[in-house]
């Protein structure tokens, strides 16, 4: 077959350029890494106003680009960055839609018109392509925000030569946000009235975007083998279940990997003290730093510090982590959370902060120089999840010789191997029952091997030693472009 596939790869958020959790950072490190695969990678983002404020280099490439969008035509503009690694990344520009506050909504609910918004950005994103004359293999797009993609090529482009044998690949990164919208916005997303129907578009009454990149998708991935699995089962599926089984020999499990250029505390900017495994003193200036930042007791210098770094949403486990604080500051132990979501745990946390000044700091916003630091502050990393797709701060807490506790569930299980006293094997605490009995009683082995010095360090020195790069998944992912792209390949062959 011919050179490496040319992939256009779309996402709702890029880091460094925007950024609302794991996503972002899968979108800004997996194009590097299939870049130096040699894969001709290209990004797409909306211009959102965060973008701007970023203060990127951007220069604009398409004025007035022409999408239509319900019976209307929308103009807007393309402009083009690049990522440090020489990623082109172009940026969708349309007046009102995407300079806002936030990417997806405020915390009173989601902006009335997103399907509008990600409508237009899935379609702009196809119309420039063509204009640019970018000939594609394969379309990844990701999440709900995205699922109007692979719908567009099996439908509305499929005769246009520009696109009928581009292949698409969509990436679920969380089944719990399934891009919900009223079955008579059906005009806006451009989609015939045909494609309304259970083995299309339409869910329980509704038009859901997420279904859309499930089901015409060429391919659909998710970012971990468990969470492949789990998925398929009503407890994690979301209603979806039985759509994914049906498409099960599409699905494929690929774990995520980690950007160690961003989240290596040998060379992580915003620490006030470089270490790695071979020289862990550094790690102690952290944990001094973070106790002077927030404020805590100087007392914590000889205790362990817990820390979590979260969305606050019932998906991440808050509820465990309110029930169990006060028992952890039982322990003689520190708690640092930095999150932003749910008012009522934003409350319950800060309220919890406020009682135990001094042993538990709680910091609410999204605040990424905090968020390395605190990973290289804590000693330990809380991850109670009801269910993870992959998780990201897990394998960040590995590098950073923070050990983490987490429940053996999607990402999570797949990541984290329980440490054996014994045999000095494992990287971290798995709990099984989403209970906080159970989380409580990782927390205490964990603190038993802190107080026993020696098998802490092993702890520490398997999780720093661990390597999760993107290469072996950026691999994969290639070897499943290849394997789309052949199907069109083959109608070439065959004449179709
Ligand atoms: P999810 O994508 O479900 O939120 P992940 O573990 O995959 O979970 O990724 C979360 C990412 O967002 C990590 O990079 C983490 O450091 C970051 N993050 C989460 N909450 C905050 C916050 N309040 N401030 C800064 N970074 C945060
Ligand atoms: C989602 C998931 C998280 C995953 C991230 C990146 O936000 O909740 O588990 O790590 O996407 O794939």
């Amino acid at each position: 077959m011919s050179k490496s596939p040319k992939v256009w790869f779309l996402a709702p958020e890029v880091a460094p350029f925007a950024k609302t959790g794991g996503l972002a950072d899968v979108a800004g490190a997996l194009p590097c890494a299939l870049k130096k695969l040699g894969v001709d990678v290209r990004v797409g983002l909306p211009f959102y106003g965060m973008v701007r404020d970023g203060n990127f280099p951007v220069r604009k490439v398409v004025e007035g680009l022409e999408v239509p969008l319900g019976d209307r035509i929308l103009q807007g503009d393309v402009l083009e960055t690049a990522t440090n690694e020489g990623v082109p990344v172009y940026l969708f520009d349309r007046k009102g839609f995407f300079d806002r506050d936030n990417l997806y909504g405020t915390p009173d609910g989601d902006y009335p018109d997103n399907l509008e918004r990600f409508a237009y950005f899935s379609r702009a994103a196809l119309l420039f392509a063509k204009k640019a004359g970018f000939h594609f293999d394969v379309v990844h797009c990701h999440d709900w925000q995205t699922g109007l993609m692979p719908a567009y090529l099996k439908t509305l482009y499929s005769t246009d030569p520009f696109f009928s044998r581009v292949a698409s690949v969509f990436t679920i990164h969380n089944m719990g946000y399934q891009g919900l919208f009223p079955a008579d916005n059906l005009s806006i997303s451009g989609l015939p009235a045909s494609e309304f129907h259970p083995e299309g578009v339409e869910y329980w009454g509704n038009i859901s975007l997420l279904k859309a990149g499930i089901l015409y998708a060429d391919a659909t991935t998710t970012v971990s083998p468990t969470y492949s699995q789990e998925i398929q089962t009503p407890e994690f599926g979301m209603g979806m279940d039985a759509i994914l089984r049906k498409r099960s020999a599409d699905l494929y499990g690929i774990l995520n990997g980690v950007d160690y250029n961003a989240w290596d505390p040998a060379t992580d900017p915003h620490l006030a003290a470089h270490y790695g495994p071979g020289d862990m003193g550094g790690k102690r200036s952290c944990k001094h730093d973070l106790v002077n930042e927030t404020g805590l007791d100087q007392r914590l210098m000889a205790r362990p510090l817990f820390a979590m770094i979260s969305r606050l949403a019932a998906q991440k486990g808050c509820d465990l982590l309110v029930q169990i604080a006060e028992d952890v500051l039982r322990l003689d132990a520190g708690l640092v959370i930095l999150g932003a979501g749910e008012n009522k745990y934003q409350q319950a946390l800060v309220e919890l902060g406020q009682k135990y000044s001094g042993n538990m700091a709680v910091r609410i916003g999204f605040d990424e120089s905090l968020a390395h630091r605190i990973m290289a502050g804590a000693d330990m990393l809380l991850v109670p999840s009801m269910y993870e797709p992959c998780g990201l701060t897990q394998i960040y807490a590995l590098k950073y010789g923070t050990v983490p506790i987490v429940r053996a569930t999607g990402g999570l299980d797949d990541t984290i191997e329980q440490f054996d006293p014994d045999s000095g094997t494992g990287t971290g605490f798995k709990f099984v029952d989403y209970d906080a009995n159970a989380f409580l009683r990782q927390i205490k082995e964990a603190l038993r091997i802190y107080d026993s010095k020696g098998a802490w360090a092993q702890v520490v020195k398997n999780g720093m030693r661990a390597d999760f790069s993107w290469a072996e998944s950026a691999r994969e992912y290639v070897l499943l472009y290849e394997k789309v792209r052949q199907r069109y390949q083959s109608k070439i062959t065959r004449g179709v």
